[in-house]
This record gives C-alpha cells, structure tokens and sequence, in this order.
C-alpha cells in the first residue's frame, strides 16, 4: 500500500462513494425533476475503468466502499462490478463493501449481492403508504420495494432505512416508520432535505422539516438516549429506551458535521467531488485513461485533489432563502 490520504485538515480519507450511474427509476420529487437529460452511455466509466479506479483507491487506503447512483442496481451488469470488488474484501484490504439503493432491483440481486461479500445495505424509503409512495417517487412502486426488503433480509444482508423528512409528507410517520424499523430489526436514519439539484417546480423550503422538531416530538413517547458513538459519517445516533433500537440522524442543516469527514465521491464520468456540498472537482477520468498501463498519473491526480478538500459545504436554509445550493443532482453524485 502507498502511503495513506490524509486531507489539509488532517482528516483521514478511508471511505470512497461511488455512483456507478445517475440514471434511476424512480423520480424522487427532492432528488429530481420529472424530465432529466440523464448522461449519454459513452461518457460512461466502463466498469472495467470503474474497477482500476477503486482499485487504485483502495490501494491508497480507501477501506470502505459505497456504490451509489442515481439507482446503482439499474445499471447493466453491476454484478460483474460487485464481484471483481469482493477480491479486495478477500485480501482485507477492503473492510467494506456495500450499497445505497431504493430497493426497486433488490428482490433480483440481493442474492448476488450478498455472494459478492455485501453485509448491509441502505435503502431509501419515505413512506409505507403506497399512494404516497408513488406520489413521492413518481414512478416507484411500493410493493415492489417491500418483497425487495424482504429478499435481502432473507439473503441475510443488514439493512438501513433512509428517511428523508419531509415538512407535511412524512410527519404523521414518524412513528409508523420507527415501530414498522424496530418490528423487522432494521437500523433507521432520518435526513434532512438538501438543496441539491433543479427539481421542477418543487419547493425546497417547503419540503424541510428540521430534525430537531422531529426529534422533540419522537421525544413525546419515547425516551432518547444520545450514544457517543460516531462512524466517521454525518449520522448522529440516539437509542430508545423502550424498544432499544438505534435512530440516526443526518442534520447538514442544523448540525455541520463536515469537521470528522473521512469520505470523498466520485461520478460515474469518473469526476471527484472532495465535499458533497462544494463544486469543485477533479477529472480523473483522463489521467485514467491517458496510461492504460500505469497508474501513477491517476494516483498522483487524487493525491493533489484530496489536498483541495474543503473545510466543510455552506448549505443553509436560514433568512428564509436557499443558501449553498448546489446546481448538480444528489443523483449525480450519489447522496
Ligand atoms: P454511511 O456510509 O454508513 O455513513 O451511511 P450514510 O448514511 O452516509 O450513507 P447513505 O448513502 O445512506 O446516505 C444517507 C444520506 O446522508 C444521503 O442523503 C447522503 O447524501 C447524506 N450524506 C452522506 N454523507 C454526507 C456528507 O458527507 N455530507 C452531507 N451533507 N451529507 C451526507
Ligand atoms: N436531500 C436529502 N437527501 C436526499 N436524497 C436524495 N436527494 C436528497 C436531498 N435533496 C437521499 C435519498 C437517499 C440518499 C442517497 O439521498 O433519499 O436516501
Ligand atoms: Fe432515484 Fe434515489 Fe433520486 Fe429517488 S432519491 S430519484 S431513488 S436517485
């Protein structure tokens, strides 16, 4: 191994998000607008480009690996891609390796998945009522995601569920969706929504339901107790004394967590995004592609843009206006 990526902040970077595609679906109204000019196929990573740069990554130190999207399942042949990675989960390089997905391929792959040495997996799921599920996605299906759910627990995967909370949507849920997590064993996060993306006629400030009032009112039947323990990712956690299970909570909002971020993101083109909520980027794609034989020029690219990582993103929903919004799509970068 070569010597660990260490950020101008000291921050370790040991944690790799990869959106293997930014086509979905589903159309999330938070996430996209209901016409998306998705990325022409050529502009593509293969998966075998994929493969050189995460293996370069975990050369350099990277030891957990996330595949996201748009939806990473929908891609063609995904599963060649999650089997060539389970080599580094063999060598232990690679601690692990896993998905976030919105469970519409799941009932399909979660075999795979699990064969290919995933353990956990996030699934992104607003509401268990079905007309508001397909209100929500616009063109998800509920059911179909709940016999996914079902398949991967029966594969044995462990599974998160992303709650997106959303201001008169998923507030009388709160409790629904906490008892229907702690019946199936099924850890559970709510997040605050972020100004990512040109979504139509949506309305962001509209839609964000800050996680303190979630909280206070999760507080009214239950008893939180805040656990000190930190994964390295945004999530805050607290346990309820009744039932015992865990509740994380992602707040870019309310809480800037940016100060411990271990993470950097790249695109299915083959960009880095240092922080999920700045612009700046790094090609990698070229210098990939510029020496098909030798990774040096693309280790020595990375090198140079964990150095610009920034401090921390500027989201901001005080004033009563939109700040730090980012003109690209969470579907581009992958959440
Ligand atoms: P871990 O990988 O275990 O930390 O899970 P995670 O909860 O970060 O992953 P997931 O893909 O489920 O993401 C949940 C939500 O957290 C998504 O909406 C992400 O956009 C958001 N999120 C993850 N990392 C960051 C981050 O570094 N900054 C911000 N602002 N949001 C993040
Ligand atoms: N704000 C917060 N979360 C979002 N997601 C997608 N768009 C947004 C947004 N604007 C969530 C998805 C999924 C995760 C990858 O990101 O619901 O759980
Ligand atoms: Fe697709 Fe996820 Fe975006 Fe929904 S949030 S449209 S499931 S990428």
């Amino acid at each position: 191994m070569t010597e660990p990526l260490v950020d101008p902040f000291q921050r370790a970077i040991n944690y790799l998000r990869v959106s293997v595609t930014d086509r979905c679906d589903f159309r999330c109204v938070y996430c996209m607008s209901e016409n998306m000019t998705f990325l022409p196929k050529a502009e593509l990573l293969t998966l075998e480009e994929l493969d050189r740069m995460c293996s370069t990554f975990v050369r350099m130190g990277v030891e957990k690996l996330r595949i996201t999207g748009g939806e990473p399942l929908v891609r063609r042949e995904i599963m060649t891609f999650f089997r060539a990675m389970s080599r580094h989960l063999e060598s232990g390089a690679l601690k692990e390796l896993t998905l976030t997905t919105n469970g519409s391929q799941l009932e399909r792959f979660a075999g795979d998945l699990a064969e290919a040495g995933v353990r956990r997996i996030n699934v992104s799921l607003d509401t268990l009522d079905e007309a508001k599920f397909a209100e929500i996605t616009r063109w998800g299906r509920l059911p179909q995601v709940l016999r996914g759910i079902d398949a991967a627990q029966e594969a044995g995967l462990r599974i998160k569920i992303n709650v997106v909370a959303l201001k008169g949507f998923n507030e009388d849920e709160l409790f629904t969706l906490t008892d229907w997590c702690a019946e199936r064993d099924m850890d559970l996060t709510f997040i605050e929504v972020m100004p990512m993306g040109d979504i139509g006629n949506e309305n962001r400030l509209g839609q964000y339901w800050p996680l303190k009032d979630l909280r206070a009112t999760l507080a009214e039947q239950y008893t939180l107790v805040d656990l000190a323990e930190r994964t390295g990712g945004p999530a805050r956690y607290v346990r309820l004394d009744e039932t015992g299970q865990k509740i994380g909570f992602i707040t870019p909002l309310t809480h800037n967590f940016c100060e411990s971020c271990n993470r950097v993101r790249l695109t299915c083109t083959g960009e880095l995004y240092m922080c999920l909520g700045q612009e700046d980027m790094a090609d990698l794609r070229a210098p990939l592609r510029a020496a098909p034989n030798d990774d040096t020029p693309l280790e020595e690219a990375i090198r140079a843009a964990i150095l610009r990582k920034p401090k921390g993103h500027d989201f901001d929903y005080s004033r009563q206006s939109l700040g730090g919004q980012m003109p690209r799509h969470m579907s581009h970068t992958g959440g």
